[in-house]
This record gives structure tokens, sequence and C-alpha cells, in this order.
């Protein structure tokens, strides 16, 4: 069970100063992307993170949770409370991403294990007591990895989904092809249950899919200019941005955290979202009805064109700040 705490006493338990700052809970599968993600968020002042809740996805649990306290660590953050949730989809098995983001999951970056604890309490149960504990629309939930935690809680205390701020995802594709398979990006894919049950949940949901983050690539320019920066945090991000193939990685995952940070370097409409649940060719689709000619009803803001060199400007220019952890 986890400790209630009023949420200023929460906040102050966590270390947080800006009592001003947009609250936000990073629910993760570091993973590359990740991982820049958390780098970038730390980086801003405007941004609290009051927790980071770890979730099977890119890899196993028990990586994805001891990657994310390696980053809060690298972040000069290791107060920050860091949780794992759950170790596998809801139904179907499970599906991991080792060859893309490599053994440790991490790829060409090598970290220090962990010295900080992960917290006790398990992801989803801390996720909905901050929730409750935080004043209501207060706190933004940022999802970059499988929808697992996030549907395990508004199932457990379907009473957040009106207490939640927004909750801005990465994941899906609408006329962008999927990553995973043909039809289905990854997070959606790894547990289509999940993501159906968060769809439907009445969630004030922004959706960052393929189609944007496809258009934010890390060209070899853009690594050097990151790399210049100097510092710990700049070089790990320079590091993490290498590409893993022939193209440029794209920068799924800092989407969200840029869309936080900066709204209007993107654009898109208020649609519905329905997720295949039932097909084996097209598991994990998401299906985005731009014309509204489904009749079913609007559930998401979903993006669709993004400024990529304006969220690398933004990226650069955090991170030429944070060479010295806060
Ligand atoms: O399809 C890209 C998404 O799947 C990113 O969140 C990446 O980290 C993986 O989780
Ligand atoms: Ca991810």
């Amino acid at each position: 069970m986890v400790e209630r705490v009023g949420f200023r006493r929460f906040s102050q338990a966590n270390g947080s100063k800006n009592m001003t700052a947009r609250h936000i809970i990073i629910d993760t599968d570091p993973g590359i992307d990740d991982a820049v993600a958390i780098l970038l968020a730390l980086a801003s002042t405007e941004l609290e993170v009051d927790a980071v809740v770890a979730v099977a996805g890119n890899m196993p649990l028990a990586v994805t949770e001891a990657n994310a306290r390696a980053i809060c660590e690298l972040g000069g953050r290791s107060n920050i409370a860091v949780y794992a949730g759950c170790g596998r989809p809801i139904t179907r098995p499970p599906i991991t991403a080792e060859h893309f983001h490599g053994e440790t999951g991490l790829g060409a970056l090598v970290l220090p294990a962990p010295t900080m604890a992960l917290r006790a309490e398990h992801g989803v149960d801390a996720t909905i007591d901050l929730m409750r504990a935080a004043p209501a629309k207060s706190v933004t939930w940022c999802a970059l990895g499988p929808l697992t935690n996030v549907a395990m809680a508004v199932i457990k205390a379907p009473d957040i989904v009106e207490r939640v701020g927004e909750l801005v995802l990465m994941g899906g594709a609408s006329r962008a092809l999927g990553n995973t398979t043909p039809a289905a990006e990854f997070n959606i894919h790894a547990d289509p249950h999940a993501a159906q049950v968060v769809f439907e949940s009445g969630l004030p949901i922004t959706m960052i899919p393929l189609d944007v983050t496809h258009q934010v690539r890390s060209t070899p320019e853009r690594i050097a200019r990151v790399a210049a920066l100097g510092g710990p945090v700049a070089a790990a991000v320079a590091r993490l941005l290498e590409p893993s193939g022939a193209q440029p990685s794209a920068l799924h995952d800092p989407c969200v955290i840029a869309y936080l940070l900066a709204p209007k370097l993107f654009q898109g409409s208020r649609v519905n979202v329905a997720i295949e649940c039932e097909s084996a060719l097209t598991l994990g689709m998401t299906v985005v009805d731009w014309r509204g000619v489904s009749g079913r009803p609007v559930n998401a803001k979903v993006l669709r064109t993004v400024d990529a060199e304006g969220v690398y400007a933004l990226l650069e220019e955090r991170l030429s700040g944070s060479s010295i952890p806060r």
C-alpha cells in the first residue's frame, strides 16, 4: 500500500522545489528514445517529474526499471521516485525490441548500474495514489511505452480518469505504416488490449503517432550539434542518438516532452481512434477516423505535423544548460 501523502508533502518528499512547474508522471520502457525523453524532461525547469514508472516493453521490466533509475542518476536526480509497474501485457504474449535497443536497452550508451533504490510500491498503485493526492487535473501523464500500466490504473481506480490533466502518449500510426508489423506501431502492438482500455476510458488523450515522430530524425549533423554541447548528459544523449541502422533514427518519445514544452511545434485534430484487437494480421492497428465517418465518439487529439528542426533546437537548448545536474 502506498503511503497516502498530501500532494505538497509528496512533492517535497520527492525533492520538488518548483511548485509552479507542470507536474508530470513518466510511464516508460527505456529504451533508447525513452532515455532521451527522460533526460529532456529532467533538464527542463518548466517540468517537475513526480514519478517515473517503468513498464515492460522494449525490454523486460527488470531492465526498463533499472535503466529508468540509471537515467535519473545520470540526470542528477536520484531523488526522483522510480517504480516498477506491470511486467507483461494484459492478454497477449510479451514482445520486446532488443534488436533495436540492444542487449542493455540503451544502445551504444553504457551507464553504471544504478545505486538509487527502486521504490517498493507497485507503479500502478503509486500512480493512482499520486493522481488522487494531487489537485484535480494538475498532473500530466506521459506514456512512452506500452499502455499496460495506464490501463491497469484506470481499471483499478476509474476515479482517476477525471483527475488526470492530460495523457500524452507516443504510440500508434495513421497514414504512416507500422514499425512492428505493417499495420501496427510497437507501443500499441505490444499491448493492444491495454490501448483499447485507455482509448475507451475517457482520459484526455493527446496521441503522438509515427506520422509525427518519423518526421524528427537524428541526422549526423543534429547529433554533432548535441555532442558539441559538452557535459555528461549531452554526451550521453549524443551516444543514444547514434543510428542503429542505415538511416537516422526517429526521435519518438522525446516528442512527448517537446509537446509539453512547446506545443506550437505540433498540429493535430480531435478525432476518434479505435484499436484493432481481433485480427492477427492487423493486431494493434490504430484506426484514426480523420473524416468522422465511423460515428464513433471523438476520444483523442491526434497530432500529424511537427516542426522537426524546432524540436531539435529545443532539445539542444535544454541540454546546453543541463551539464550540471540541478
Ligand atoms: O514505436 C516507437 C515506440 O516503441 C517508442 O516508445 C519506443 O521506445 C518503443 O517503446
Ligand atoms: Ca518507449
